[in-house]
């Protein structure tokens, strides 16, 4: 029997029973899928880490509908209120201090004084908040350490039976997980980079540090230590042609794209695009017309895709460093860079 269910409502609020006797459900957000639970419930916070393999010092996002229910569980402030009035319910996550009467796991803080909080726009995740009454603690859904799903065939390929039930409710239209600002101290600091851009951020705010370096010596997300968004086929960065046995993750034209090898034929001597040379299980193209919007809901389903197709590394084409693409470069990096580590 399948673990996806389309997010009708009779499956919503069969969703929402399973978590209320501490079961987990996958559900779609407009960021990515999350791997959810019943956030003030320790035995079903603690099967999320276990079914992810996530080490337990990596506290854990809590969403909610609406501001004023996230005000029962963290403390706003002046930073909080404004970037909640503007960009909730939405993809940016705060981090502010937890109130000592919140009835939320601590698991979903690993041992910090913080919570992260988020209203999500998805209206399944939405209504599967408004069944279960209660807040819903939810990672992205997949093994830690490798990529975030966007759609249930995602989920159910990182996860298994791990996920319980995969609530279906189409492809995450992000597509990149959300962007974390920590706001407990004077200065709001960004430490994930996402839809929310940085440009955003600083329209609104006055100063804004930016700490999600991949090399960033003591991260302030936990998170952040640790191998992210990894495919297993190595990613080649900023690539300006395509080596045999490579495959082709494109960004705009691929006119002046070099295509080398045995395996294509010696095509750049044949000139033309990447496009037309290249078989097109080796091709993909983030956004043809070189938008970041699209490409970025595109990012993890085609890493996805060329993962699964056998070659010896991907190709990725250069992506400019501004707005959504920051984010962009930001996973990219991410995915190169823990190869490099591990090996
Ligand atoms: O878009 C998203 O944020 C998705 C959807 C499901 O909402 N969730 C998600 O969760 O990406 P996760 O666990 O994969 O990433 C959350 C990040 C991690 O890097 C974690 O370390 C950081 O947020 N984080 C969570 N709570 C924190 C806290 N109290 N202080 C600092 N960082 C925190
Ligand atoms: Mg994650």
């Amino acid at each position: 029997m399948s673990l996806i269910f389309e997010a009708t409502e009779e499956n919503i609020a069969k969703a929402a029973e399973r978590m209320r006797n501490g079961g987990l459900v996958a559900l779609p957000t407009e960021t990515v899928y999350g791997l959810g639970a019943d956030a003030t419930n320790d035995r079903a916070v603690a099967s999320i880490f276990a079914a992810k393999g996530r080490p337990s010092f990596n506290p854990v996002i809590v969403h909610f509908r609406s501001k004023e229910e996230a005000a029962e569980a963290v403390v706003f402030n002046y930073h909080a209120e404004l970037l909640a009035s503007l960009f909730w319910p939405g993809p940016l996550t705060m981090i502010l201090p937890r109130r000592a009467d919140t009835d939320i796991s601590k698991l979903c803080s690993a041992g910090l004084p913080t919570l992260a909080v988020r209203c999500p726009s998805h209206p399944v995740a939405r209504k599967l908040i408004k069944a279960l009454q209660k807040p819903i603690a939810a990672p992205s859904a997949n093994a830690s350490g490798s990529l975030s799903p966007t759609t249930p065939q995602h989920v159910l390929l990182s996860l298994g039976g791990n996920a319980g039930m995969i609530l279906a409710g189409g492809k995450s239209s992000v597509g990149l997980e959300s962007t974390v600002v920590d706001l407990t101290g004077d200065v709001p600091v960004l430490l994930r980079p996402g839809a929310v851009t940085l440009e955003d951020l600083q329209q609104h705010l006055d100063e804004i540090l930016v700490e999600f370096s991949v090399t960033s010596e003591k991260p302030k997300s936990p998170g952040q230590l640790l191998k992210h968004y990894a495919p297993k086929t190595p990613l080649r960065l900023k690539a300006v042609d395509v080596k045999p046995g490579e495959g082709l993750l494109a960004f705009g034209s691929t006119k002046f794209m070099g295509v080398a090898g045995d395996k294509f034929g010696s095509a750049a001597e044949r000139g033309g695009a990447a496009k037309d040379l290249l078989p097109p299980e080796a091709y993909q193209n983030l956004s043809e017309k070189g938008d970041l919007e699209e490409a970025a809901a595109h990012l993890f389903g085609m890493l996805h895709y060329l993962d699964a197709g056998g070659f010896e590394s991907i190709a990725v084409m250069d992506i400019p460093d501004t707005g959504l693409g920051v984010a962009i470069n930001d996973r990219l990096r991410r995915a190169a860079g823990a190869q490099k580590h591990s090996g």
